[in-house]
C-alpha cells in the first residue's frame, strides 16, 4: 500500500511548473474517436485517470503511441465502438464521454456507467436528455449506458437543468458530426469546456459560444487531425497556491493562465495572502508571522469558486484566525475531507451543506486517509502546515489527478516521502 509521510512546518519556496489540465485532457482524449488521421496531443498530465482512458481507446482499436509522459499520438481510423471494457470504464468518471464520441461517429455506444470520486449520487440524466434530443434512444442496462440512433444524429436545442460540465462536454462530442445545428442552453462555462471546443474547431468543427451559457454546434461531415496542446490545470495550480499560503512561504507557479485562477486568488487575497500575476506565471506569498484571516466561500460553476478547490481551502481555513464558512453548492457529499482534518485538531462543524470552520493556532500531524482526489490534496496541505508527522494513506486517489505531487513538493522544500508498505498480512482463521 503506497502512502506519503510528511514532516510539517516547513515554508514552501521556489518555482513549480503546472501540468496540463486533467479535466481538459479527459474531455479531449475521447474526441480522438471523432477525428480522421494522425495527430499529437501535448501537455497531457501524467495521471492515472488519463492512463485508464487511453487504455480504453486502445481497447476500441484506436492507435495510441506514447511519445513521452506528456505527449501521445492518436489515429482512430480503424476504431470501433463495440469493445469498451466494462471493468476499466467503470473505474473513472470520464469514460462516459465515450458515449457522446461513439454516438457521434458510429451512431451507437455501449459504455459502463462511470465511476469517479464518491460525492454521493452523480446522476447522468442531463447527458441522456442531450443524446435523446439529438435523436438517440438511451437506456441503462446491465450496468452500462446503451445509446443508439438509426441513421445520423440530428441537431436540436437542449436546455440543461443545471450547468453540468459533463453533460455539456458529452453533448458537444455527440453534436460535432450531427446533421444540422445543436444549441446547448444553460451550458457549463469551465475552461476545459472551452479547451475541447478549441480542439474540435482546430479539427474543422464549427462550435461557437464555448465559455458562455449558450453553445452552438454546426455539425460537420468529417473532422481532420490537427496537433494540439492541453491548457494548464487550474485546480492543480490552486492546490499549490493553498499549500504555499498554509505553510507561510513564497512560490511562483509557471505555465498558468491567471484568468482561470482569479476566483482562487480573490479568496487568498481576502485571507491576507499576497498574489502577483504575470502573463503565464503567478506568485503566492505569505510570511509565517502574518496570521491568515478567516473568510467565506460558496462553491459555484465557473467562473464561481470551483468545488474542486473546496477541500484544499477547507484545510487552509482551519488555521485562519476567526470563523470561516464554506457552502458547497455542487456536490452533496464533498465533506469527506473534514473527519481527516479533525484527526489533526481542526475545529470544523457541518451544518447541512455548510462547513463552519473555527481557526486553530496549529494542526498536529496524524495518520489520515485520502478519501477522494481533492480530500487527499487537503490532507497533504494540512500535513505540510502541521507540527509533526502526518502519514496519508490511499494516495492512489491523489495520483488519479495530480502529476508527481511528491516530486513537485520536494522541489519546493517540503519534507514529504512516498513509500510502499507491504500489504497487511491477511489473517487466516483456523477453525479447530
Ligand atoms: C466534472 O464532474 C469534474 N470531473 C469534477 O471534477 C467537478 O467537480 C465537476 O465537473 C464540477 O465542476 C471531470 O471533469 C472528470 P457536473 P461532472 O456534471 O461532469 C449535477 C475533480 O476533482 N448533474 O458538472 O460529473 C450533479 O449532481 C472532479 O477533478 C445532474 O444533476 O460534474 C452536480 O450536482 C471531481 N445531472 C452538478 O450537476 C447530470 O446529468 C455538477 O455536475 C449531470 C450532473
Amino acid at each position: 500500500m503506497i502512502h506519503y509521510t510528511i514532516e510539517g512546518g516547513r515554508p514552501l519556496s521556489g518555482t513549480v511548473s503546472i501540468s496540463g489540465a486533467k479535466n481538459a485532457a479527459l474531455a479531449i482524449i475521447p474526441a480522438a474517436v471523432l477525428v480522421r488521421g494522425t495527430y499529437r496531443l501535448d501537455n497531457v498530465p501524467n495521471v492515472h485517470d488519463v492512463c485508464i482512458l487511453i487504455d480504453l481507446l486502445r481497447a476500441m482499436g484506436v492507435t495510441v503511441k506514447k511519445i513521452n509522459n506528456n505527449c501521445y499520438e492518436f489515429n482512430s481510423d480503424s476504431a470501433d465502438c463495440c469493445n469498451v471494457p466494462y471493468e476499466l470504464a467503470r473505474r473513472i468518471r470520464a469514460s462516459y464521454y465515450l458515449v457522446g464520441a461513439c454516438l457521434g461517429r458510429f451512431g451507437k455506444a455501449d459504455v459502463a456507467m462511470p465511476g469517479g470520486c464518491d460525492f454521493g449520487v452523480r446522476p447522468i440524466d442531463q447527458h441522456l436528455k442531450g443524446f435523446q434530443a439529438l435523436g438517440a434512444t438511451c437506456d441503462v442496462r446491465g450496468g452500462a449506458i446503451i445509446a443508439e440512433c438509426a441513421g445520423q444524429l440530428t441537431g436540436s436545442t437542449v436546455y440543461l437543468d443545471n450547468a453540468s460540465v459533463g453533460a455539456t462536454i458529452n453533448i458537444m462530442l455527440a453534436a460535432a458530426l450531427a446533421e444540422g445545428t445543436t444549441v446547448i442552453e444553460a451550458a457549463g462555462k469551465e475552461p476545459h469546456i472551452v479547451d475541447l471546443a478549441n480542439f474540435l474547431n482546430f479539427c474543422g468543427a464549427e462550435i461557437r459560444g464555448a465559455g458562455t451559457d449558450v453553445i452552438k454546434i454546426h455539425g460537420k461531415k468529417e473532422l481532420y487531425a490537427r496537433d494540439y496542446a492541453i491548457i494548464p490545470d487550474q485546480i492543480e495550480a490552486g492546490t499549490y497556491m493553498a499549500a504555499a499560503a498554509a505553510t507561510g512561504g513564497e512560490i511562483t507557479l509557471l505555465n498558468v493562465i491567471p484568468k482561470h485562477l482569479e476566483c482562487i486568488s480573490v479568496k487568498l487575497l481576502e485571507m491576507g495572502v499576497e498574489i502577483e500575476e504575470g502573463d503565464d506565471t503567478l506568485t503566492v506569498r505569505r510570511d509565517g508571522e502574518t496570521p491568515l484571516t478567516a473568510t467565506s466561500i460558496k462553491t459555484m460553476p465557473y467562473p464561481g469558486f470551483p468545488t474542486d478547490m473546496h477541500p484544499q481551502m477547507g484545510a487552509l481555513l482551519t488555521i485562519a484566525e476567526g470563523t470561516s464558512m464554506i457552502a458547497e453548492r455542487v456536490w452533496e457529499n464533498r465533506f469527506r475531507y473534514v473527519n481527516e482534518l479533525r484527526r489533526m485538531g481542526a475545529d470544523v462543524k457541518i451544518d447541512g451543506r455548510v462547513a463552519v470552520i473555527e481557526g486553530v493556532k496549529r494542526l498536529s500531524g496524524a495518520p489520515v486517509q485520502a478519501c477522494d482526489l481533492r480530500a487527499g490534496a487537503a490532507a497533504v496541505i494540512a500535513g505540510l502546515a502541521a507540527w509533526g508527522t502526518t502519514t496519508v494513506t490511499d494516495v492512489f486517489q491523489i495520483e488519479r489527478g495530480y502529476e508527481d505531487l511528491v516530486g513537485k513538493l520536494q522541489a519546493l522544500g517540503a519534507n514529504i516521502q512516498r513509500a510502499e508498505e507491504p500489504e497487511e498480512p491477511t489473517l487466516t482463521v483456523v477453525t479447530a
